[in-house]
């Protein structure tokens, strides 16, 4: 039950928080290149302990991946986070650069593990990390869509006027903004079609909102969003740890399934202590069909970006 989280920055350190405090892990490991930084987060966060009560161990290094050992799940969230302006997409140079050592450095340690990719562009870092390591399709998960929903929830929520725990939505295809797809067909408000509530307008803005989400929040905050991040990354970390086989839409190397091959693109996936476990195919219709074949189209082109260091 030991999780190490490598980047200690705002999402790393939001998703090392709520692991303790939910008690998901009995121990994290967070792992950054800036000196002090990690220790420093680690040590803070083990001091919410009396006050909140929980009892995981947090520990933070400065770039030893031997601390790191025999982890069962590692996240990567290393690397540079959007600024206003920037899309995703943009980050692709140094990032890659990044996520490609830091997955070779973790599997040293923790040649087992379970790797969550988080940093941006996240669907393309996952294809990377798959392809830079040759680890089975079933370890490498790409977190976006558990973002991307929980976004897509909220915004439900605030036009139905209801609480968001009572929505069941979820987003798939790639984690950009204009390659997410909103499944609003498919939304509910305690199994009742949220369509029956919503104009089509309303509908539609809500959508618009969600894809948008992240855009919206890094013009608001300076630099890209952190605690549903955060969050969002351990409610899938709690899955994998505690074989929860919650249905979570995740970027998942694809074979096949909707009709696409050769990238990791978001679509819902069970998700186990085997990683994972099932990709589920949902019935779309011919107008989803087409957007998730463009999504994919996308994707796809950003993966070019990497044949130099997949060479
Ligand atoms: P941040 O700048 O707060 O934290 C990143 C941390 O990574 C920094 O502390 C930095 O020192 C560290 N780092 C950089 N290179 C490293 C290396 N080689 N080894 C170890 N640590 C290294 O950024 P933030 O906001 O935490 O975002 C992190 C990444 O996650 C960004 O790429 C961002 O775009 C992405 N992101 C993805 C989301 C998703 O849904 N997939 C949601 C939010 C952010
Ligand atoms: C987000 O969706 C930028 O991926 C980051 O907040």
């Amino acid at each position: 039950m030991k999780v190490t989280i490598v980047g200690a920055g705002n999402v790393g350190a939001t998703c090392a928080d709520v692991i303790s405090y939910r008690g998901i892990a009995s121990e994290v490991v967070l792992l950054d290149i800036k000196e002090g930084f990690a220790e420093g987060k680690a040590l803070d966060i083990m001091q919410c302990a009396t006050n909140t009560g929980f009892n995981t161990r947090v520990s933070g290094v400065t770039n030893d991946y031997s601390k790191t050992a025999d982890s069962s799940v590692v996240v990567i969230t290393s690397g540079i986070p959007r600024k206003p302006g920037m899309t995703r997409e943009e980050l692709i140079g140094i990032n890659a650069g990044i996520v490609k050592t830091v997955v070779e450095n973790v599997l040293v340690h923790s040649p087992n593990a379970i790797i969550v990719v988080v940093s941006n562009p996240m669907d393309t870092m996952t294809y990377l990390a798959l392809k830079s390591t040759g680890l089975p399709k079933n370890r490498i998960i790409g977190m976006g869509g558990a973002l991307d929903s929980s976004r897509f929830r909220t915004y439900l929520s605030m036009a139905l006027g209801k609480p968001a725990n009572d929505i069941s939505a979820m987003v798939i295809g790639g984690h950009g903004d204009t390659t997410m797809i909103p499944l609003t067909r498919l939304a509910s408000y305690n199994g009742i079609p949220v369509s029956q509530f919503l104009s089509e307008e309303a509908l539609e803005k809500v959508a618009a909102d969600t894809m948008v989400g992240g855009a919206t929040l890094t013009g608001l905050l300076g630099t890209s969003a952190w605690y549903a991040p955060g969050a969002s990354v351990a409610y899938l970390v709690d899955s994998i740890l505690n074989d929860q086989k919650k249905m979570i839409a995740c970027s998942v190397f694809v074979e096949g399934e909707y009709e696409q091959n050769d990238i990791c693109i978001g679509v819902p996936c069970i998700i186990g202590k085997n990683g994972v476990e099932e990709i589920i195919e949902i019935e779309l219709n011919d107008k989803e069909k087409a957007v998730f074949a463009k999504s994919a189209v996308a994707v796809r082109a950003m993966n070019d970006a990497l044949k130099s260091i997949l060479a």
